[in-house]
């Protein structure tokens, strides 16, 4: 199994963008976090971030084609983006939300998501360590 690992816009700036709420790990580390935790689990695994809406569209199609599951960190795309969910209600095979900071415990704009109606599941607050939880849940599913 292969699962496609998603990070939306200004992911790509972790580990320099407000390290007090999104931690000192960056993209690249992020990227060895989740190889490291496919290997350990025995799936495949596919990291990529983009800032451009339509390539995040492009990807998530691809995985609904491929039947693969996907882990989205939509980023603010989360809060504002019917396309991205309608493209996410495609993905039969599963879709875990994933959020670094616990977005219930900030500003009111990120309370909602248009995606966690529509996701298998959702790990928000977990820091990084919630992108292994969720691959690891998807191959345990
Ligand atoms: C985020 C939370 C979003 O509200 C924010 O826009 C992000 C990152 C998170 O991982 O905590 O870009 O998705």
């Amino acid at each position: 199994m292969r699962v496609q690992v998603l990070n939306g816009p200004n992911l790509g700036r972790l580990g320099k963008r407000q390290p007090e709420v999104y931690g000192a790990t960056t993209h690249a580390d992020l990227v060895d976090l989740c190889e490291a935790t496919a290997a350990q689990l025995g799936i495949e695994v596919t990291v990529r971030q983009s800032d451009s809406e339509a390539e995040l569209l492009g990807w998530i199609h691809d995985a609904a084609d491929a039947g693969e599951p996907v882990v989205l960190n939509a980023g603010a795309l989360t809060h504002t983006s019917v396309a991205l969910r309608d493209a996410c209600a495609e993905l039969e095979a599963g879709l875990v939300e994933v959020h670094i900071s616990n977005v219930h415990a900030r500003e009111d704009f990120r309370h909602h998501s248009y995606l966690s109606a529509i996701a298998t599941g959702v790990i928000v607050g977990c820091g990084v360590a919630g992108y292994s939880l969720a691959l690891r849940f998807l191959a345990e599913r």
